[in-house]
């Protein structure tokens, strides 16, 4: 066994901010298995594509004989898996990517991990880790006063990507129980930062709003998250690989719980003050309610009590300084978002909102 990790998704927003984040910190080499589905980006990478200890192979979590292969070539110590189908609105537009790649690939990594510990020395086991990255949306909706999720919380995942990380988080739980793979899991809640694709909440508004274009809101837009900088969230994640135990959850969180309206607004007064000759200020003015998206959950907050005992771990970020970072990172890398909003973004984007036109309403 190497020092080398395997990283899956890591052309994608957490994956690739991980890997650059790994890499940086001269933490070990890195192999990164990567799809390339439309979230996947190799501009991301381009500061580490040449470097000896970083190895790129493009292929599917879902086939066996590749993930054994690579296994049984570069002996990592750990697998880090985040690659999956991740936003919400598209699993409610297509639901069967993400039982395909996050039950289904997550099964088959879990199989191929099984099948490559056995080829280990005992000293190696022990070291073998495999870290699975999930969601606080396995947990499904808060009210208003309820207490944050903790790692106790019973699952009730509401959309087809909760539902489908859920199983997933399911099966990395038995296959601890029953052939004692050494999982651990974490449960994060949003994340928000450099190089995320522009159909999440927060980089949709900051392009948006530097292209003129309406800032959908969906529904009151009351609905609250608790947002966490990306690069907060790869330190906890080595730190849950190095100190975690195994067969335990950690949950992760930002101690960031937002409205949505809230996070668009101060968005909105960063732009105007940062691009103070734009013509679309003030940017607010931009802001737009649109038909919610069924089955909204209203209110996601991590508990992040155990990472923070056990591990050590607290996000560095605050909300504001965090935001910051990430607006002037969009402003100062328009050839990243050019290059992932081209061709077919266009079409997700027309998919997404055309039909959610019957209640817009500009909000003063
Ligand atoms: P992302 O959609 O930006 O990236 C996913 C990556 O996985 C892409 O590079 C894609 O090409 C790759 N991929 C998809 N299907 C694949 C397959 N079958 N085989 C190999 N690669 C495949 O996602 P993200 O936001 O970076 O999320 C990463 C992980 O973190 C996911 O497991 C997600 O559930 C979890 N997570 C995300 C957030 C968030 O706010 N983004 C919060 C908590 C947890
Ligand atoms: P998103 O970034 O898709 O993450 P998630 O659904 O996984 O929490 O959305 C964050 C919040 O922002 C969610 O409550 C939905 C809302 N939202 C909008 O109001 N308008 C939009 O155009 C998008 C993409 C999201």
């Amino acid at each position: 066994m190497t020092n080398g990790i395997l990283v899956t998704g890591g052309a994608g927003f957490i994956g690739g901010n991980f890997v650059l984040h790994w890499l940086g910190e001269e933490l070990g080499p890195v192999v990164n298995l990567d799809k390339l589905t439309y979230a996947g980006n190799l501009q991301t990478l381009v500061t580490v594509q040449h470097r000896p200890d970083y190895t790129f192979v493009q292929g599917d979590i879902c086939d066996g004989e590749l993930v054994s292969r690579l296994l049984a070539e570069h002996k990592p110590r750990a697998i880090v898996h985040f690659a999956a189908e991740s936003h919400v609105d598209r699993s409610i537009l297509g639901p069967e990517a993400f039982l395909k790649t996050n039950i289904d690939g997550t099964f088959t990594l879990l199989q191929a991990a099984r099948a490559y510990m056995a080829t280990l020395s005992e000293e190696e086991q022990k070291e073998f880790r495999f870290l699975h990255v999930s969601t606080d949306e396995v947990y499904g909706t808060l009210e208003p006063n309820d207490p944050a999720f903790a790692e106790t919380t019973a699952y009730a995942p509401n959309s087809p990507y909760a539902a489908s990380k859920a199983a997933s988080d399911f099966l990395a739980r038995a296959w601890v129980h029953t052939y004692k793979l050494p999982v651990l899991v974490t449960n994060c809640s949003n994340n928000y930062g450099p190089y995320q694709f522009p159909e999440k909440l927060i980089p949709l508004m900051i392009t948006h709003a530097l292209a003129g274009k309406p800032l959908p809101i969906y529904g009151d837009g009351m609905q609250v998250r608790d947002w966490l900088f990306v690069v907060d969230h790869c330190k906890a994640i080595a730190a849950v690989l190095a100190k975690g135990r195994i067969g335990e959850t950690y949950n992760v969180g930002g101690c960031n719980q937002r409205s949505n309206r809230e996070v668009v607004e101060t968005l909105c007064s960063l732009l105007d003050e940062l691009v103070p000759d734009s013509k679309y200020k003030p940017h607010a003015q931009l802001i737009t309610s649109v038909k919610d998206r069924p089955g909204h959950d209203r209110r996601y907050a991590i508990d992040a009590y155990k990472i923070e005992s056990e591990i050590g771990w607290t996000p560095e970020e605050s909300f504001e300084t965090g935001l910051r970072k990430t607006v002037e990172w969009y402003l100062t890398n328009k050839a990243w978002v050019d290059g992932v909003t081209s061709g077919s973004y266009q079409q997700w984007v027309t998919q997404n909102y055309s039909g959610r036109n019957d209640r817009t309403e500009v909000v003063k």
